[in-house]
């Protein structure tokens, strides 16, 4: 059967509109600050998923050795680019990278380089390697997915990857001129709303995307110090995306996409 990738009949305005109608449906109501907005003692909520093997853990933030690299300096390089050149990264390097991306800043608590709503996490960060990082380290000997769990610092195996399809899975690279070839992996923040939707409603949408930039800027800096080039990704596949990491719960959605090279 024929993919259809651009849809002309599709009508933007009125989806739009839509749009605009959730958004501003989606604000923070007195009832979600009375009666459900976060206190210090509620409960996290115990999500139950499939086991899945582990491949890797990162370690603490604190435990990654300093190399006197300056926030300016980060702040400085920050860009966004498809020049991706850097040597293949090393699995302390990866250890670097995640760790100041995403890891733990404080073992008392559990928490974390970015901040979340009501400390729900309902954003879910899965890495899939391109053909310059499969077999090149231990973290990603096999071409898998891996799925980054950001309380115990884990990666794990999400699902079978391809690096043939790394390329089909945004416009730029599909139909437009960019490759992922040099790159080395992609990045994909997933939101999974059942996380926080007990809490905090409708605002639950906003909330996603908001530590989705606070996630990616940390990337961005963290990406800088490493010499390796980014980019953010509006424009990619997502039911491409879905299908290569096995993503079938409904309520999940890819909500942003960074190449890292
Ligand atoms: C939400 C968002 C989506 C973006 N999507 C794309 C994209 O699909 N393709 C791309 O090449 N750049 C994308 N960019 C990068 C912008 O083009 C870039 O940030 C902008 O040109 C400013 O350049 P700078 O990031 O180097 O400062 C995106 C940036 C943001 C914040």
């Amino acid at each position: 059967m024929e993919m259809t990738i651009w849809s002309f009949r599709e009508d933007a305005d009125k989806k739009a509109e839509l749009y605009e109608f959730y958004h501003l449906n989606s604000e923070h109501t007195a009832r979600t600050q009375s009666f459900n907005a976060p206190k210090m003692d509620y409960k996290l909520p115990e999500m139950r998923e499939e086991e899945r093997e582990t491949v890797w853990t990162v370690p603490y933030l604190e435990d990654i050795p300093d190399d006197g690299f300056t926030l300016k300096e980060a702040l400085m390089k920050r860009r966004t680019s498809w020049d991706f050149q850097r040597e293949t990264l090393t699995d302390a390097e990866l250890e670097k990278f995640l760790a100041y991306s995403f890891g733990i800043n404080d073992k008392e608590q559990n928490l974390k380089t970015y901040p979340s709503g009501g400390r729900l996490y309902p954003v879910e960060i899965h890495l899939i390697p391109t053909q310059k990082l499969v077999g090149k380290n231990r973290i990603f000997a096999e071409d898998c997915c891996l799925r980054y769990n950001m309380h115990t610092r884990n990666l794990e195996k999400q699902s079978e990857s391809d690096v043939r399809k790394v390329d089909t899975l945004i416009s730029a690279t599909d139909i437009g001129p960019f490759s992922f070839g040099e790159a080395q992996f992609l990045v994909c923040l997933v939101g999974n709303p059942e996380v926080m939707k007990k809490k905090y409603h409708a605002l639950t949408y906003r909330l996603m995307h908001d530590e989705c930039g606070h996630i990616g800027q940390n990337m961005m800096l963290a990406a800088g110090m490493m010499n390796l080039n980014t980019v953010p990704l509006g424009g990619f596949f997502e039911d491409r995306i879905r299908e290569l990491l096995e993503i079938r719960h409904t309520a999940k959605r890819v909500l942003y996409v960074f190449a890292v090279g």
